[in-house]
């Protein structure tokens, strides 16, 4: 492999998506990192693709040509009052990891959810994953909690690790309504849905 210092990283594009599903189905195949069990198809891929707007930008590693990793942020929920909060996913390619690229990535969309002015953003990690982990407490992702045994992958009942960043403490209510007004324009009227 060629120094990471070829690497470029760049937002992703459509004639990407195959090399970025590659990656993805073999995490479902071999890892507990997904709790996906049964690998994607060009036509699910498609619309998660679409499904990232510019606000939730999808970045891909490119080294010699070929895309040997990607990260995202996606809604962590269509419900409008989390649209200041996102979900981080990243993969790297098999034989392509522990080598920085993970670490790379990360700084990459970490500066893209400071440019979009994300409020704050979540990982969720299944507790194998000891790289994952120290990534994210290297970024100042914070543990907030561990939900017991809530996957069954490989025959395993497995805990996932919730880690949380904040990128903008605003707890002045008149900042949190100019962050989230413009998509958001009904937060201030009491929803009929008591559910968060
Ligand atoms: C987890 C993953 C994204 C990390 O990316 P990577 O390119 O392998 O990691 P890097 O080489 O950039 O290393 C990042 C840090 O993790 C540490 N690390 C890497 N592999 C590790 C391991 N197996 N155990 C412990 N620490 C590890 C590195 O030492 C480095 O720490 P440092 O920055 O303090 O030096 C990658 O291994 C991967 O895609 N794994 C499978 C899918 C996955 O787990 N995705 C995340 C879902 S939440």
């Amino acid at each position: 492999m060629r120094g990471l210092r070829y690497m470029k990283i760049r937002p992703a594009r459509l004639s990407d998506l195959p090399a970025i599903t590659e990656i993805y189905n073999e995490a479902i195949r071999t890892t507990t990192a997904t709790f996906d069990t049964e690998p994607k198809n060009e036509a699910q891929q498609l619309e998660w693709f679409r499904a990232h707007d510019g606000r939730h930008p999808i970045l891909v590693a490119e080294l010699d040509g070929s895309v040997v990793g990607w990260v995202c942020l996606s809604k962590w929920s269509d419900r409008c009052a989390y649209s200041g909060t996102a979900e981080i996913s990243l993969y790297i390619k098999e034989g392509f990891r522990g080598k920085g690229i993970g670490r790379k990535l990360m700084e990459a969309i970490d500066a893209e959810a400071r440019r979009l002015g994300l409020h704050t953003a979540i990982l969720r990690i299944a507790e194998e994953n000891v790289a994952s982990l120290h990534l994210a407490e290297r970024f100042g992702f914070r543990h907030v909690g561990v939900m017991r045994e809530v996957g069954y992958k490989f025959g395993c009942w497995l805990d996932v690790h919730i880690m949380q960043k904040m990128y903008l403490e605003a707890k002045s209510p008149q900042n949190l309504k100019a962050e989230v007004s413009a998509e958001c324009p009904d937060t201030g009227t009491e929803s009929s849905e008591k559910r968060p």
